[in-house]
């Protein structure tokens, strides 16, 4: 029997026979192509995923009931912040230091994703976002990477790695890997950027059919963040990291243009808690912001959607006036190597795919392509949090928001949210308080200075221009040598030549 009866044979038992329906009218290379997708996909797995997920996601009002009687905030006794727990800070980043100087330290890149709300073809850490530098999301964790491992090498007196692994899928695989070897890895040891692949599943019709976007191809999307413990046991990339003598690994998303790689202070804490696994979020301040919590759900780690819980749960504040559920998720993760062994050899396929209703481009009988204006379909994925639950010892870490997190998510649009225009704005508004800060002052066309509390209406005037490459500073420090006493007139870059006035040296 050749491949196309054996694949007929074992579509038709699967109920996607239909996939085949062109196959007739293909060419070789179009044949080639769907048969690569076809040979990609087990359909048997595919049907248990789907039946799984389907059921899981029972009627929403019925849900975010049960979810609001099953919740719990995070215990006061797991927790850490920056500001609430200043006097302790200084020794979780020494501690951070200390594992990052014996090369115990990975970052884990989870980079994906399809980018579809910023509309770009390419991995969305090419993305630029029009920073004086030019520099994309690629080149500034690069550069705090490399940062970060001079300032351990320093302090300790000793050569050290932060190997970054980079979780890629089928369609950022080869763009992501030929943009490092051309920017000649950002300076990285090459053998210490290790490239790997998630998976893909087919995008699915409501009753559970493969849906077909071109004659010759399936409509094909990555299994989502949390399909990284899939990856991981498929890629061997685990026994990298034993090899390495890795123990701890920072797992934080691409589009966070302030993402501190590999915070020592987050490490730190982690550690000294004990922690096997730990989250970093930012103060929830509005009720409707669609950000998920972390917290307990039947006394077990979790983070809930705004969607998952009524209105009254997202509202209820403490007596101090804050949210209850306030810890709002960043995608900034942090596993000892152990339990992420257990998650990728033990509780993966405990796991469940999410549903995800989508706007899904199909082709109709007559081999035409459709665009539809409503969702048609559905996209199953796991997420990264989703092993939250099977921590023995999880902790969280509170940073505040305006540091530490502004994410890329959409296209510039007038008042848009987390654009372009918004990350680029936050990392300008990060360094310009680092420079007043280290003593440095900004100074207006007519040279008079500009007050470092910005009156009402100059709050709403666009930040002052500044920029501070990570080879200088990864959080501030050692800024006072350019800056002490100084006066400058944006905008202004500091990068390893120094500080420069981009106006006066006409660049
Ligand atoms: P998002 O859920 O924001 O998705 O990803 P996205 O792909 O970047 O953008 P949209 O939803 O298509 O507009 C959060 C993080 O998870 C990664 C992304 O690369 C990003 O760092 N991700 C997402 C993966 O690594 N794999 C996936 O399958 C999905």
């Amino acid at each position: 029997m050749d491949w196309i009866e054996r694949r007929r044979e074992q579509l038709e038992r699967a109920g996607q026979a239909h996939l085949l329906r062109f196959w007739d009218e293909l060419n070789e290379a179009e044949r080639a192509e769907l048969r690569g997708d076809l040979d990609g996909c087990d359909f048997s797995e595919v049907e248990h995923f789907f039946c799984q997920a389907v059921k899981a996601s029972g009627p929403l009002q019925q849900q975010q009931q049960t979810m609001d009687e099953r919740m719990e905030p995070v215990p006061k006794e797991v927790q850490g912040s920056v500001t609430r727990d200043r006097e302790r800070l200084p020794e979780w980043k020494a501690e951070g230091l200390l594992q990052i100087s014996e090369s115990k330290v990975a970052v884990l890149l989870l980079a994906g994703g399809q980018g579809t709300r910023l509309g770009v073809t390419y991995p969305k850490g090419m993305y630029n976002v029009d920073l004086l530098s030019q520099k994309t999301l690629f080149q500034i964790q690069a550069e705090r990477i490399l940062k970060l491992q001079q300032l351990a090498s320093k302090q300790f007196e000793r050569k050290c790695t932060i190997p970054w692994y980079i979780m890629t899928s089928g369609r950022t695989m080869e763009s992501t890997e030929e943009f490092f070897v051309k920017n000649g890895y950002f300076g990285l040891q090459k053998e210490n950027i290790i490239l790997f692949q998630q998976g893909m599943l087919p995008a699915m019709t409501f009753d559970g059919k493969a849906i077909l976007e071109g004659k010759s191809k399936v409509a094909m999307a990555p299994d989502g963040n949390g399909g990284l413990y899939r990856a991981l046991g498929n890629k061997e990339i685990v026994k990298n990291m034993e090899d390495r003598g890795i123990g701890y690994i920072h797992v934080y998303c691409v589009d966070n243009i302030l993402v501190k790689v590999a915070d020592p202070t987050f490490i730190g804490f982690c550690v000294k808690q004990q922690a096997d696994c730990g989250a970093k979020v930012v103060e929830k301040t509005n009720p409707t912001e669609a950000v998920g919590v972390v917290c307990k759900v039947n006394g077990l780690y979790q983070v809930v959607e705004y969607s998952e819980i009524t209105l009254v749960t997202a509202q209820k504040r403490n007596p101090d006036g804050r949210l209850t559920f306030n810890a709002g998720n960043i995608c900034n993760h942090f596993f000892t190597l152990p339990f992420l062994k257990d998650i990728v050899e033990i509780h993966e396929p405990q796991l469940r795919h999410h549903v995800a209703q989508k706007k899904i481009p199909y082709v109709d009988d007559q081999g035409q392509q459709i665009i539809p204006d409503k969702p048609n379909g559905i996209k199953m994925e796991k997420f990264v949090f989703d092993i939250f639950q099977f921590s023995k010892k999880f902790v969280v870490f509170e940073v505040l928001r305006e540091d530490e997190f502004s994410p890329l998510k959409n296209a510039d649009s007038q008042d848009g949210k987390d654009t372009p225009t918004t990350a680029r704005h936050a990392l300008m508004s990060l360094h310009h308080r680092w420079v007043l800060n280290a003593g440095g002052y900004f100074v207006d066309e007519n040279g008079t200075r500009i007050p470092a509390i910005p009156s009402l209406k100059e709050l709403t005037d666009l930040p002052i221009k500044c920029e501070i490459s990570a080879l200088v500073s990864y959080a501030g420090e050692g800024l006072d040598k350019y800056v002490a006493g100084r006066d400058f007139r944006p905008p202004l870059i500091i990068d390893e030549n120094g500080a420069h006035e981009l106006t006066k040296n006409g660049l």
